[in-house]
């Protein structure tokens, strides 16, 4: 599938309109997330934090987790934006853990991250550029 600048655009507005739905109490930072698939379908994702902490789950892993619960396996790009008061502040890189859980479904090669602050800048890498010599699947 191409990465047209409409498909980027309307990732990253997905991910923004996410932000209001993430469960922030403790850091009040947000985080959303739109992850599309290869059939194109897209799933989106917030940050849900809890009490004990530990449990939280970061916007990026929801995304993926909706997916793969639906039995969705294969994806072709993610979305992502964060920032304090539901509002998308600078780049919002994805933690080492959703780093590797997208390395269980994704070709590094391929996959693309789209990061994109409140000004508009907007970066593109690959998974591999993200997590280079990552461990996945075929190294078991
Ligand atoms: N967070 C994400 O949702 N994604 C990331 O990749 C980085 C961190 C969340 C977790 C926590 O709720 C808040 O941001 C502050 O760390």
């Amino acid at each position: 599938m191409e990465l047209t600048d409409a498909i980027v655009r309307d990732l990253i507005d997905r991910a923004a309109g996410m932000l209001a739905k993430s469960y922030v109490p403790y850091s009040k930072f947000s985080v959303g997330a739109a992850l599309i698939a290869r059939d194109g379908r897209i799933y989106t994702g917030c940050n849900i934090e809890n009490a004990s902490f530990t449990p939280t789950i970061c916007a990026e892993r929801t995304a993926f987790f909706k997916a793969v619960s639906e039995g969705v396996t294969e994806f072709e790009a993610i979305a992502i934006v964060g920032g304090y008061d539901r509002k998308i502040g600078d780049i919002c890189p994805p933690c080492g853990v959703c780093r590797q859980v997208m390395m269980e479904f994704c070709d590094p090669d391929t996959f693309r991250i789209i990061l994109s602050d409140s000004l508009g800048n907007t970066v593109i890498r690959t998974l591999k550029e993200l997590l280079p010599m990552g461990f996945g699947p075929e190294h078991l």
